[in-house]
């Protein structure tokens, strides 16, 4: 067996973010026992814990840490936006500063979102059962260093109005290398993508369908189709199992894999990676810092667990150790296992199943790879 060792960044964050890292870090290190290799972890801070410590959400000392790591594995940022003290702060110096630095700093451009609906969850997905079918499994495809999110803004005061103003802009380099990716994936999975945009208002969306439409040019197996982000929030509750990759910028993205997540049942259990053109990627849950529940020990640790497989078989390259973790969350589902978040969404199917807490679910996790 091939022995290997990997340093892993760590960044617990805010939140749950501690408490759901912790449990991935439990079941990596089960993997570690089993199978021989060694995760060296450095803990980075980013986000408020961050700005608590050193002012700023993102220092450059945390950048600099997670480039020297082989991949970071990260749990949320962020606080309850109308109490906490860090939005009394300029928007550069709140906690989703330091995270959008990191994306752009890394270059992290390809975020995938795997939205699966794992059979034993069907009772905790809020769609009819005949929408539900046989269940769905898709990739949202998310670009993430591009778009409103990293555009000049401004708020000023004109002619006596406040006024404010957020730029979309897109390069078709940038179009190009995600919609790649995006095809990429589809050629390992059903061979179906669909590219989501607003090309009825937008000059961005319509290139983005043209430079789409050239990268489809070079994946002739792989079917696609083009769909406005308005249809697409729509068709994802209506019939969700028409999808396999969706490929979209980055709002749009951000959008409407909360809304994915929440037909598989729970955010709590959505992963992601998010790439770039190198084997170093940033994993982290799809979910907040939801500190409404911080520290009460309920938070469902699966989204970054799964998290955790991703970055095994993206950035580490151990399939086999990834499918052990993934296999062992479908056999605790299969017990009756569920955190709070994903009970079924009936009362008379709930004494069926076990609820857990946090620590609970990591060491069922832990001891089932
Ligand atoms: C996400 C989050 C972030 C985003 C925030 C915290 C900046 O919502 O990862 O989806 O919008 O990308
Ligand atoms: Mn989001």
């Amino acid at each position: 067996m091939n022995k290997m060792k990997f340093q892993v960044g760590v960044i617990k964050g805010d939140g749950i973010g501690p408490e759901v890292v912790t449990e991935a870090q439990k079941v990596l290190n089960a993997i570690a026992t089993k199978y021989g290799h060694e995760f060296d972890y450095k803990e980075i801070l980013m986000g408020g814990c961050s700005i608590d410590a050193t002012g700023e959400p993102l220092t450059d000392q945390a950048i600099a840490d997670a480039k020297a790591s082989d991949a970071v594995l990260m749990g949320s940022i962020g606080g309850n936006t109308q109490t906490s003290p860090w939005y009394k702060l300029p928007p550069e110096k709140r906690p989703e500063a330091g995270l959008l630095k990191l994306r752009k700093s890394l270059n992290l451009f390809a975020n995938l979102r795997p939205a699966y609906l794992y059979k034993e969850l069907r009772e905790a997905c809020p769609l009819r059962e005949d929408i539900i079918g046989d269940g769905f499994d898709m990739m949202i495809m998310r670009e993430l260093t591009g778009g409103l999110y990293f555009g000049a803004r401004e708020t000023k005061e004109v002619d006596g109005v406040m006024t404010a103003v957020d730029t979309l802009t897109y390069t078709e380099e940038e179009i190009r290398r995600i919609a790649k990716r995006g095809f990429d994936i589809a050629m390992k999975r059903r061979k179906k993508v669909t590219s989501v945009d607003k090309a009825n208002v937008l000059d961005s969306s319509r290139l983005w369908r043209k430079i789409v439409e050239e990268v489809a040019a070079d994946y002739p197996e792989v079917t696609y189709e083009h769909m406005l982000v308005d249809n697409c929030a729509m068709q994802l509750v209506k019939d969700p199992k028409q999808f396999d990759v969706i490929l979209t910028e980055n709002m749009f993205g951000d959008i409407l894999s909360d809304e994915a997540s929440m037909v598989t049942g729970s955010i709590g259990m959505l992963s992601s990676a998010s790439l770039n053109d190198t084997k170093f990627g940033v994993y982290e849950p799809s979910g907040g810092s939801a500190p409404d529940i911080a520290g009460q020990g309920i938070a469902n640790p699966i989204a970054t667990i799964l998290s955790a497989a991703m970055m095994l078989r993206y950035s580490f390259d151990l399939d086999r150790e990834a499918d052990a973790i993934e296999d062992a969350v479908k056999q605790v589902l299969a017990e009756g296992y569920r955190t709070i978040d994903i009970m079924p969404q009936e009362n008379e199917k709930r004494s069926s199943v076990k609820q857990v807490g946090t620590k609970e679910m990591g060491d069922l996790i832990a001891a089932r790879v």
